[in-house]
């Protein structure tokens, strides 16, 4: 536990109310009539009676019965178009920020033949910054099983784990081209670090998408100090992520 106040209070806050509980009670917890649905109903996936959505909504409901998913459903849903509409877009797919495997499994389901790359610590986060505290990240939060993620993952084909900090362990996909990465490391060093390796690396038409763009100042600021002067636009979505389009 670190000694600086507000890593002490958010790692105290986050034991006593475990972030994956109360994100999955928030339903009685915010109680709707009173906050409304921003916070009680937020980022549920409207279907339109479109069957395609039907079907990821069963996808995503069997997800979240075999693990722990920190996502929204509509940002689940936007990894997965994301996946989908690069499927013709030449190079493999990279995911930094794997936790349980949940984003990674939503991935595979769509991924068809493609190479995945997943990469993470599994050891929680690395080191996080002033710019990065604010509840429910510190240092070693989100520490997850390596043999457990490789497990819930063994009968889903091309998929290649690198265990430790990125990008110390990006030696093996230095050569390699990408169509798709998705980002969830919560912290402004680790986006820094993920944008600066993966940006020269994305083919024409491939897309960056991160978690965390609204809710993260350290994410925020990665992403909009590197774009700034870049062509891209920094694509806001309706949860907390972001989305580029390589140019
Ligand atoms: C919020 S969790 C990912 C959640 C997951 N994508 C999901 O949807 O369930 C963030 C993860 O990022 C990983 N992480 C953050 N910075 C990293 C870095 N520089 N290298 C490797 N892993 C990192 C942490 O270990 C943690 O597992």
């Amino acid at each position: 536990m670190s000694l600086f106040p507000k890593k002490n209070f958010f790692w105290v806050f986050d034991s006593l109310l475990p972030s994956k509980h109360l994100l999955k009670f928030r339903k009685f917890l915010f109680f709707e009539p009173f906050l409304g649905n921003d916070i009680a109903n937020r980022g549920k996936l409207s279907h339109y009676g479109n069957a395609e959505r039907k079907a990821f909504a069963k996808t995503l409901k069997k997800i979240r019965s075999e693990t722990e998913l920190l996502l929204e459903d509509i940002e689940a849903y936007h990894i997965y178009m994301a996946v989908k509409r690069t499927q013709k877009v030449p190079g493999d797919i990279a995911e930094v920020g794997v936790y349980k495997g949940g984003s990674a499994k939503i991935i595979c389901s769509v991924k068809e033949e493609k190479h995945l790359h997943l990469f993470d610590t599994f050891e929680g986060l690395p080191k996080v910054e002033d710019i990065d505290l604010v509840w429910p990240f510190y240092e070693g939060k989100f520490a997850a099983s390596f043999d457990s993620v490789k497990a819930y993952l063994k009968n889903d084909r091309n998929v290649i784990f690198y265990k430790g900090i990125f990008p110390d362990t990006s030696e093996p996909v230095k050569e390699k081209t990408f169509s798709m990465v998705n980002l969830d490391v919560d912290t402004y060093e680790s986006t820094k670090q993920c944008l600066e390796f993966f940006y020269t690396r994305m083919s024409t038409g491939g897309i960056i998408l991160s978690h965390d763009y609204l809710t993260a100042p350290g994410v925020k600021k990665a992403f909009d100090d590197f774009f700034e002067g870049r062509t891209e636009p920094i694509l806001e979505t309706a949860g907390s992520q972001c989305l580029v389009v390589k140019v």
